[in-house]
């Protein structure tokens, strides 16, 4: 029997989704879950994108272009005109099947195996994955809930540089802690890129979801500053509720880099015919679908934020962006409270499933007592939520 590489091992489970058989188990016999545990927005898809699917009349489903099909590329290019951005042009764009290949593409166009790449910890877990595959280290370095998980000085970050380091990654408005950059921190982060010699690669799949009259800087602003450095990698998963459709972009100016992962892109093909179709009608989506979405994110936000402080015990940072909070518990053990929570605990039949924050650390024992909960669901079954939190953590602290 041949073994199995090594290398498989090296990939690590997803803890937003390794608790996933206990829920399983929890709803066959019978129980709610709320889930708070995974960024799949319950915010409906608009209807314009939707309406290509009701009106679908081609047949054959052929591969599109391995760049991205035609109209696509060019909405992107018009969507991003929009923001201000108008040095963009379709080559600058490489279609990806979501923001996943977008980041696991940079990850592979930038650093030979062995190399390092620094990422802020707590970060989105999914990097593990992607560095893994691509034979990347992550060199984490610590933000803390004290600080609103801000950057750290840029003397803390030179620090971490040494030889292997090729590329700073960052999420902006971030996962899992809601943090929003500011002109400040992005423009350190350009400083750095240009004074060591490293590609920045902006994960910014949240730029539209920021809150109480902030904006996101986005990396595009610094791009023709810093053009063969500067990578943007964006979805269409969280701005169009289209996490189903795997769409998101890899925007440079770099040609070389755009020859190259155009290269990975033509090994896999095409993205989606029919997803590319219907996200190609973002050109058509009133600007107001994006206001009304990010107003709801931000009544939620409020909602969960006012209802984690009542809770005895918890810590928490007001989010700035995005849909997730880390949250401080009162408990020793996330991984462990958040089994229970699936496996013991109910409250009139109904129970929450949260993620355990250790898996967004790469510094072991880090996140122990944290956990992330992403506001996915209406501001009715966050309340109930809160308070399955409020009732689960009183008893657990009674019987563990
Ligand atoms: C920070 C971040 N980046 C990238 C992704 C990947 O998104 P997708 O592959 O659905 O575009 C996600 C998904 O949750 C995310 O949270």
């Amino acid at each position: 029997m041949p073994s199995l590489a090594k290398r498989l091992e090296s990939v690590p489970a997803s803890p937003i989704r390794k608790l996933v058989p206990y829920a399983q188990a929890a709803k066959k016999s019978g129980t709610k879950v709320y889930h708070l545990n995974i960024g799949d927005p319950d915010i409906k898809t608009p209807e314009e994108m939707i309406g290509v699917l009701k009106s679908w009349d081609k047949n054959p489903i052929s591969y599109e272009l391995s760049q991205g099909s035609t109209k696509f590329l060019e909405a992107l290019t018009w969507y991003y005109h929009s923001l201000g951005f108008t040095f963009i042009e379709t080559k600058n764009i490489q279609v990806t099947n979501g923001g996943s290949e977008a980041i696991s593409m940079a990850l592979f166009a930038t650093c030979e195996p062995g190399d390092e790449v620094i990422v802020f910890e707590p970060f989105y877990a999914n990097y593990n994955s992607y560095a893994a595959l691509n034979g990347v280290k992550i060199h984490a370095i610590t933000t803390t809930i004290e600080s609103g998980f801000h950057l750290p000085s840029k003397k803390t970050i030179e620090k971490a540089i040494n030889d292997k380091t090729k590329a700073i990654l960052f999420c902006n408005p971030n996962n899992p802690t809601g943090t929003v950059y500011t002109k400040e921190e992005i423009e350190m982060l350009v400083d750095i890129a240009t004074e060591h010699g490293l590609f920045l690669l902006s994960d910014e799949v949240y730029r539209e979801y920021t809150y109480d009259g902030k904006t996101q800087v986005s990396l595009l602003s610094y791009m023709p500053k810093v053009p063969d450095q500067a990578i943007v990698l964006d979805s269409m998963s969280k701005r169009y509720s289209l996490c189903g459709a795997r769409l998101g972009a890899l925007v440079s100016l770099n040609p070389n880099l755009l020859a190259g992962v155009l290269r990975i892109a033509q090994g896999r093909l095409s993205s989606g015919f029919i997803d590319q179709a219907m996200a190609s009608e973002l050109v058509h989506v009133e600007n107001q679908y994006i206001v009304n979405v990010q107003k709801e994110y931000e009544l939620r936000r409020d909602a969960l934020f006012r209802g984690l402080q009542s809770i005895p015990g918890v810590t928490v940072r007001k989010p700035e962006g995005a849909f997730y909070v880390i949250v401080g518990l009162p408990v020793g053990d996330s991984e462990a409270f958040c089994q229970w929570l699936l496996t013991d605990f109910r409250d009139q039949n109904e129970t929450i499933m949260i993620a355990p924050a250790g898996g967004f650390y790469a510094t072991v024992g880090k996140g122990k007592n944290e956990v992330r909960i992403a506001y996915v669901l209406n501001t009715k079954d966050l309340k109930r939520s809160i308070d399955l939190l409020r009732i689960a953590l009183s008893l657990y602290n009674k019987t563990k």
